[in-house]
């Protein structure tokens, strides 16, 4: 990696990691919109069409932060560095995965895998064939992004082999996976992840913390609707977003044969202090 691209991307990290724009709600986050014409110009990192970003905050400057935040937690917390070999799993438009790859070099690759078509379109028609990056598109259900999917989601089988990743993400999924399919997935990233690699996983976790921080109406999600082993905060789209209690999400962790590196919670109910929005779970094989 060259040493302007170096610099860059720790300046950029820095910023991220400050949450300056990306925290939930702060005004800087209109500032920042001013700028996204600019920023879209000038980004090496390719940048979907608003139209397409349909899965977190919208606009140029927020995708490239958050992305950049997400590789700060990365490099932090799993060790990722230039010739690591990535599955991003549930990957959309590539929010998490520009600064990855404008990261690894030709020893290092990127998998990423998601169920909307025209994300994964969009991420081939930027990111092209090279040997060490591949995007793929699987056709299965989800109720809330792909309900007319044609495969099972909860007996889904990741299109890799044992064993091939040092590091897997999954940001943003499992708040949107029943608990049938959670646990299918984490037995799949287990299988696929290399034993001495580690997984970042976000998650909304319910504990008597949150639960309290829900009732003073402090926090962004309510959960009020019970389902089987996890909590709903929509009934009519169960998809749409999913909490976990935290006792019942940590022995599925444990079926999945993972142990718990570090727990990092995060700022969507409502907390001072905190890491991400998302709770993050930093997961080993165990
Ligand atoms: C909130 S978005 C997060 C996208 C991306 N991970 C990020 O952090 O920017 C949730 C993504 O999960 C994908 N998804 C939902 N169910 C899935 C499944 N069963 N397998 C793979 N991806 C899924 C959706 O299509 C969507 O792109």
């Amino acid at each position: 990696m060259g040493s302007i691209r170096e610099l860059t991307l720790r300046g950029m990290t820095r910023v991220a990691a400050t949450k300056l724009v990306s925290r939930p709600g702060y005004p800087l986050r209109r500032f920042v919109r001013l700028i996204d014409p600019l920023i879209r110009l000038a980004s090496p990192i390719p940048i979907p069409p608003e139209t397409l970003m349909y899965e977190g905050p919208k606009g140029a400057a927020l995708y490239l932060l958050n992305g950049f935040e997400y590789m700060a937690y990365l490099r932090n917390f799993c060790g990722m560095k230039q010739d690591t070999h990535i599955l991003d799993i549930g990957c959309g438009v590539a929010r998490k995965a520009g600064p990855i790859i404008w990261t690894l070099d030709a020893s290092g690759s990127y998998n990423g895998f998601d169920i909307v078509a025209d994300a994964i379109d969009w991420c081939n028609s930027r990111y092209g064939s090279r040997k060490n990056l591949k995007f793929v598109h699987a056709d299965i259900v989800n109720g809330y992004y792909n309900p007319q999917g044609a495969g099972d989601a909860s007996s889904f089988t990741f299109p890799y082999a044992s064993e091939r990743f040092d590091i897997l993400l999954a940001s943003s999924l499992f708040t949107h996976l029943l608990p049938a399919t959670t646990q299918q997935y984490l037995n799949e990233a287990r299988r696929v992840m290399r034993p001495e690699g580690h997984f970042l996983a976000t998650f909304f976790v319910l504990d008597e913390e949150v639960r309290r921080l829900i009732r003073q109406g402090q926090s962004t999600y309510t959960f009020k609707h019970k389902a089987a082993d996890c909590w709903l905060q929509h009934l009519n789209e169960p998809e749409h977003v999913v909490a976990y209690e935290k006792d019942l999400l940590e022995h599925m962790l444990l079926r999945s044969s993972f142990t718990i590196e570090d727990y990092l919670p995060g700022s969507w109910c409502g907390r001072s202090r905190y890491t991400a929005y998302q709770d993050i779970y930093i997961l080993r094989p165990r």
